[in-house]
């Protein structure tokens, strides 16, 4: 299935084509996949509700278009290369037929347990041949899956599993991140003394910690899968079944789950990985992200598997053993496409061009970056230093609730520009509106970035509360899907992402809300009230930095305390979230209506001293200073 653009001049035209009849395009997309029912309407839509059907009436199973499709002209294909942490120990390949009858043995053993359509499994997994093979699993079944981030804590699992009463728990006893292990077993068990909707835990054996399992709840993976029959019939789904739940972060309160439906996922996410990757037959891709972020959900397991491709999927961290891990891969297994985030970009590039120069690279076609804004320096080094000087970079633009890449240039098609994400690709409606929410339709001007028509993979639904969807996406702005990002279009038209403009803070490519983060410091017994905001830092983009008011009232913030305070958030949320500095102050800075001024807090934390521009509205005026002097 061929679904790639082949020049720059095609671009232009089949993007005016797919905005001037967008059923036509995505039908002709959609026709090169396996039915088990043709659709009846290609969209329905309104962005009120909002209310969103692409294909409905079609049935299908995703997973029958990622192996079963493949297996007889490429069943003996590597789908994944597997490189595990420890660069001395085994690695291993799977090719699309072994892949399909694990993925058959691991939904036959879900059904075992009485897992049916629609139910929710939460997988909690290393990045492990298993974890892709449990998450095709589900899909298999039409099992909902709901992953979690291995680096999240006990807290953070429990309230994902309870959101989406998950039935299932997939977890391994523990997983390896460089030197370290993290005991993932354990952590689940923490977190199973708050959930009564889970029936089952499955078990991965991945550090042999033997961990202690619960008599009638906990099974061996391999045990429990070992004797099951090794083909399984694909379910059945409609086009707007939901395929899985993805918790992402806002503004305001608990993280929400991010519904992606069948159909709508599987067109764009195929779509999308072969024209912005321009992957050709043979090509060896990699994508570094996380199974636990939409980025692996989409370019490592659905896009590429849906495109027959062969991938690299990576257990470990760019600095271990050394800073040369990443490039040291890259040449093992030549890869041709290579997708990860400017924090690992400038992390990497800290460490000096030493573990650059003994590799080789010289496979490389296209680099990628996702997840923040690259800046010109990190774009630069990689362009050179990575790339070359004749690899494309893709800076691609996408979230969470957009399934799939949006704007970015497509291979070495487009033009590039270092900080500019560049063009939207066909099918995505991108415009700039102006604080009144009018289209900006001159170039050249600073806008929010907003979509005008459904694409399909756009969120459906927020789990469980339909009306937090409508109120967090479609409501700002009548009629636009609002992105919660700033933008600029240069004078040829390409975007440049500012960054949030809203309370969401992007730390190393991760997502948090600046509440989700003071929820988790004011559980601390010490802690009275909070402050959190991000501040630009070389590394992670931006940092967090938390302003707290304590019981002791300012005098005595030890290091005990901010130590204490931290470790509350990394039990709330996990160590990704652990705030770069806590700074215990004596008041936080508030209108006469009590709302705390993030604007100056955001300039403290950015080290200014003395300019805050006009503070006498404040209830507190001179609190302002005292922080500052702090500070
Ligand atoms: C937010 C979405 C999409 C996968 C990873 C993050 C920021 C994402 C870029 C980019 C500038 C970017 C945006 C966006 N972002 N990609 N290429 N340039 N900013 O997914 O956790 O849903 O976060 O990440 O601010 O809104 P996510």
């Amino acid at each position: 299935m061929d679904l790639r653009i082949k020049s720059f001049e095609d671009y232009k035209q089949i993007y005016n084509e797919s905005v001037q009849d967008p059923e036509k395009f995505w039908s002709n997309v959609a026709d090169q996949f396996h039915w088990k029912k043709s659709w009846d309407k290609v969209l329905e839509w309104n962005f009120a509700e909002p209310f969103i059907k692409w294909f409905n009436g079609g049935q299908l199973n995703i997973t029958e278009n990622m192996l079963d499709v493949h297996l007889d002209n490429s069943g003996d294909k590597i789908a994944f290369y597997w490189e595990p942490n420890d660069p001395e120990a085994h690695d291993t390949n799977i090719t699309y037929k072994d892949l399909y009858h694990k993925v058959c043995k691991a939904a036959n053993a879900l059904k075992s347990l009485g897992i049916k359509k629609g139910d929710r499994v939460c997988i909690y997994m290393p990045m492990t041949l298993e974890a892709i093979v449990s998450i095709i699993a589900c899909a298999r079944i039409g099992a909902v899956h709901s992953i979690v981030f291995a680096g999240f804590s006990s807290n953070a699992l429990a309230d994902r599993i309870n959101d989406a009463s998950a039935k299932l728990v997939i977890t391994a006893d523990g997983l390896h991140r460089g030197s370290k292990q993290v005991p993932l077993k354990e952590m689940t068990d923490i977190a199973l003394l708050n959930c009564t909707s889970v029936e089952h835990v499955i078990v991965l054996d991945c550090i042999h910690s033997k961990p202690e399992m619960k008599e009638g709840r906990d099974l061996d993976y391999h045990t429990l899968i070992a004797n099951m029959h090794n083909e399984c019939e694909a379910e059945t789904m409609e086009s707007e079944d939901p395929l899985f739940i993805l918790y992402t972060s806002g503004s305001t309160g608990k993280p929400k789950g991010v519904v992606h439906s069948c159909a709508g996922f599987m067109i764009y996410t195929a779509y999308s990985f072969q024209n912005v990757f321009q992957y050709e037959e043979g090509d060896v891709f990699w994508c570094t992200a996380d199974i636990g972020w939409i980025t692996g959900h989409s370019y490592i397991v659905y896009g590429p598997l849906l495109s027959g491709a062969s991938s690299v999927l990576f257990e470990g961290v760019p600095t271990y053993p050394d800073a040369s891990r990443f490039w040291q891969i890259c040449d093992k297994y030549k890869v041709n496409q290579f997708y990860t985030a400017p924090t690992a970009i400038r992390a990497l590039m800290a460490h000096g061009l030493d573990y650059v120069n003994n590799c080789n690279l010289n496979s490389l076609k296209v680099i990628g970056s996702v997840g923040e804004p690259i800046n010109e320096e990190a774009w630069n080094w990689y362009y050179k230093n990575i790339g070359k000087n004749n690899c494309s970079i893709v800076d691609t633009w996408w979230q969470t609730e957009t399934g799939g890449i949006m704007l970015s240039g497509l291979g070495n098609l487009s033009p590039m520009k270092p900080t500019h994400a560049g063009y939207p690709l066909p099918g995505i409606q991108a415009v700039l509106l102006d604080e009144e929410g009018s289209e900006i339709t001159k170039n050249e001007k600073e806008g929010l970035l907003c979509i005008k028509f459904p694409w399909p993979s756009i969120i459906r639904t927020t789990y469980g509360d339909h009306e937090r969807c409508r109120i967090t996406y479609f409501s700002d702005y009548k009629n636009y899907y609002f992105t919660g990002d700033g933008a600029k279009r240069d004078k040829d038209g390409m975007y440049r992402i500012i960054g949030r403009v809203d309370d969401v803070i992007n730390v190393s490519g991760h997502r948090f809300g600046t509440a989700e983060i003071e929820d988790a410091i004011n559980t601390n017994k010490y802690a009275i009230e909070s402050a959190v905001v991000g501040f630009p830092h070389a590394i992670k983009g931006q940092g967090i930095y938390a302003f707290v008011v304590s019981e002791s009232d300012g005098s005595a913030d030890s290091d005990e305390l901010v130590e204490s305070i931290m470790g509350s958030v990394i039990e709330g949320i996990g160590k990704i979230a652990k705030p770069d500095k806590v700074l215990i102050v004596p008041g936080l800075p508030k209108t006469r209506s009590g709302k705390i001024m993030r604007r100056i807090l955001r300039k403290i934390a950015e080290g200014e001293k003395s300019e805050f521009g006009d503070i006498s509205t404040l209830l507190n005026p001179d609190v302002v200073k005292a922080i500052a002097d702090k500070a």
